[in-house]
């Protein structure tokens, strides 16, 4: 029995109350407020973190907590709960039936217990540091699946998409030339429990907050998978890009990635020298 059993079932609780209120309050009239362009925030994200966070905290009052929509009493605690309270908010709020709840559980800064659960297909995905990970109780184990050919993979894009050149665009379309298919769903938590249970074969985004990846990042390695950076170096989750796979296709994906990086610099690099050369034409 995993001695983190106490937090996982009182995470599971709160993710549960959480993704039953989401479920009551679906394709219902909401409070909506704009975060950013296109970053919503609706009153089931404040209501679900709030839910979650008063279960938490009435069980564990000494922990510390970081979740998307408050702030948070940070006491110098060994224990961390990163909570994302509506992964999938954009996706919620238009009804479209695609979100659920993450929570993940520090201890000295190591990811020790994950829950995320999608209320919609009642699927509740945990896992616990050396314990495994599981989909309501049978163990998942990530997929064999390779080359990169053969694989179906998940991605997202940042909310800036439209502003900052760091969007995601030119890995989607070599991915997608590449790949079997990418699927963007619109909740990145559930696309690293997707990875774990072999649903999806590899997973990449950038931009991603704490809160989107605790859970998921754990599930992913206690289901046999891999978890790292772009460039293949060991990840944490403030870490902002992630590429998460079964680990058969982990070489090809962050080979992959830099390969499209590396044509970004040579174009910028042309682009910089034409004007150059322009700009001493007309001058
Ligand atoms: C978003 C989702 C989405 C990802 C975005 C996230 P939110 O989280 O996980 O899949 O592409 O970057 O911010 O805003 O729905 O909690
Ligand atoms: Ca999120
Ligand atoms: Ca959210």
């Amino acid at each position: 029995m995993s001695i983190y059993k106490e937090y996982l079932h009182e995470a599971v609780i709160a993710a549960r109350t959480a993704g039953q209120y989401q479920k009551y309050r679906f394709a219902s009239s909401l409070n909506i407020e704009m975060k950013g362009d296109k970053n919503l925030v609706t009153e089931v994200d404040k209501e679900s973190e709030r839910l979650i966070v008063e279960h938490l905290l009435s069980h564990f009052p000494d922990h510390d907590i970081v979740a998307e929509e408050g702030e948070y009493r940070q006491g110098g605690s060994s224990y961390r709960w990163v909570i994302d309270p509506v992964d999938g908010t954009t996706n919620y709020a238009h009804g479209y039936p695609w979100f659920c709840s993450s929570i993940g559980l520090e201890l000295a800064g190591e990811l020790v217990v994950g829950v995320i659960y999608n209320p919609v297909y009642d699927e509740l995905f945990t896992a616990t540091k050396g314990g495994g990970a599981y989909l309501n109780g049978s163990r998942l184990s990530v997929s064999t699946r390779a080359p990169l050919e053969h694989s179906l993979l998940g991605t997202g894009f940042p909310y800036d998409c439209a502003t900052d050149p760091a969007n995601n665009f030119a890995n989607f379309i070599a991915f997608q030339k590449m790949a079997r298919g990418i699927r963007r769903a619109g909740a990145a938590a559930l696309d690293l429990a997707y990875v774990a249970s072999g649903r999806l074969d590899g997973f990449w985004e950038l931009k991603l907050k704490a809160w989107d990846v605790a859970a998921g990042v754990l599930m992913v390695r206690e289901a046999g998978g891999t978890v790292t950076t772009f460039d293949g170096s060991s990840y944490d989750i403030f870490t902002d890009r992630i590429v998460a796979s079964n680990g058969l296709i982990h070489n090809e994906m962050v080979a992959m990635l830099a390969s499209v990086a590396t044509s970004a610099s040579v174009e910028s690099k042309q682009t910089m020298a034409t004007c150059s050369s322009q700009d001493n034409v007309n001058f």
